[in-house]
């Protein structure tokens, strides 16, 4: 079947928030939402028809997976990445950011550390402080538009945190972004490696979100920490789902994988009676997204690439004040307003009241994101091409 994505659908008065919520978040009601990580294209038939089977069936009670949603993951790990994964060792969750709640809570106490590697998704920051632990930062390095990883800086964060009076080794973990938001880089092996190297010497774990891993641009390859050694698929938790892959989010269900059973029970336990399983719906949508879904998803992928093309095209040719971050992956691009020389509250103005489109502002995701902004551009192409011309104008006039 062959999707059309120029067209753009009437998102508003759904309770959706990306569109719904745009007046109150960025108090305009005609600006361009492209905020929050959600598609607006039209899910893949398969799915829809799946929900609308079950949906007939009018009985909804007490749910669990039963074996199909899980082989659907265990069939996905080895078909996408030759991982080949143990069915014990999927966990559901009804999303991303509480099993990392539950990651976290499982692996510290209160007072705990673990390094975070901002600019980085916001939500990392409460479910740190929240756990009642602390954040160490270990920021990524911006140089000839790439971000990279800090590894003496990571080095020197064991070092110093292990020296304080009477603290011993209080870094627990490292929250790993991968591909990571909001810069869209796509982590190596290489780079993976060290960083399991470092992690794994200084007796902390890995947790991975890897929700966008699906999401790639032409020639990138994405490649799950876990997979790498067993070593590693020892020391880490590795988060999943196919909510951004498939725009499942409203459906809520992740798939987290923990090959560690002592690392698996006390996840569970950490759990256990706070957060509920995935509704039955989301099970049936995972699995007919993952078994499904990649007809839509190749065409999905070749639109995105389209718009980054656009993109880059036109802040190459009409924008040259504004540097873009390529992304390898994710669908959300980082872009650098400092040369405007804004401060942060009055950047937001700009882009909302001057050049009337709604992007995630980037002091939001810490260190290193003053003077940046994160333009989501999952959305028809028509759309895209609308906003990149208020934005032209707004920065010509400015
Ligand atoms: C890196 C990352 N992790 C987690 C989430 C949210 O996950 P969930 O909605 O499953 O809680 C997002 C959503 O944008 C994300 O970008």
């Amino acid at each position: 079947m062959k999707y059309d994505f120029d067209q753009i659908c009437d998102r508003k008065n759904t309770n959706c928030v990306k569109w719904d919520l745009a007046e109150k978040i960025f108090g305009r009601q005609e600006v361009i939402p492209m905020w929050i990580a959600d598609m607006d294209f039209p899910v893949a038939q398969p799915i829809v028809e799946a929900l609308k089977q079950r949906v007939e069936h009018p009985f909804y009670g007490y749910t669990h997976p039963g074996q199909k949603p899980v082989e659907a993951v265990v069939e996905r790990m080895w078909g996408k990445y030759g991982w080949k994964i143990d069915p014990e060792w999927v966990v559901f969750t009804p999303g991303v950011i509480p099993a990392l709640n539950s990651a976290v809570r499982s692996l510290t106490h209160p007072g705990d550390q673990i390094i975070l590697q901002p600019p980085v998704y916001h939500p990392f920051f409460p479910i740190v402080t929240g756990s009642g632990c602390q954040i160490v930062n270990n920021t990524l390095k911006l140089s000839n538009d790439e971000y990279n990883m800090d590894f003496d800086d990571l080095e020197s964060k064991f070092t110093v945190h292990r020296g304080l009076p009477g603290s011993g080794n209080r870094i627990k973990a490292v929250i790993l972004c991968n591909p990571h938001n909001p810069v869209g880089r796509l982590w190596t092996l290489q780079e993976l490696e060290k960083l399991g190297e470092i992690i794994i010497r200084n007796g902390a774990i890995v947790i991975s979100d890897e929700i966008h891993c699906e999401l790639l641009f032409k020639g990138r390859k994405h490649t799950p920490f876990a997979a790498i050694s067993k070593e590693f698929e020892q020391n880490c938790i590795v988060c999943m789902a196919p909510s951004k892959t498939f725009s499942l989010a409203g459906l809520e269900i992740s798939n987290i994988i923990i090959p560690n059973p002592k690392l698996r029970e006390a996840f569970n336990n950490a759990r256990s009676g706070i957060m509920p399983g995935p509704n039955l719906f989301g099970y049936i949508a995972l699995e007919a997204a993952y078994r499904q879904g990649d007809e839509w998803l190749e065409q999905v992928l070749e639109y995105l690439q389209g718009n980054l093309d656009y993109l880059l095209d036109y802040f190459r040719q009409k924008i040259r004040r504004i540097r873009v971050i390529e992304p390898q992956g994710t669908y959300l691009v980082w872009l650098d307003f400092r040369a405007l020389g804004l401060g942060d509250q009055a950047l937001k103005s700009f882009l909302t009241e001057k050049a009337g489109i709604g992007l995630d502002e980037g002091t939001r995701f810490g260190e290193g994101g003053n003077g940046f902004m994160r333009m989501n551009i999952a959305c028809p192409l028509p759309l895209l091409k609308e906003a990149l011309n208020r934005l032209e104008t707004a920065v010509n006039d400015f």
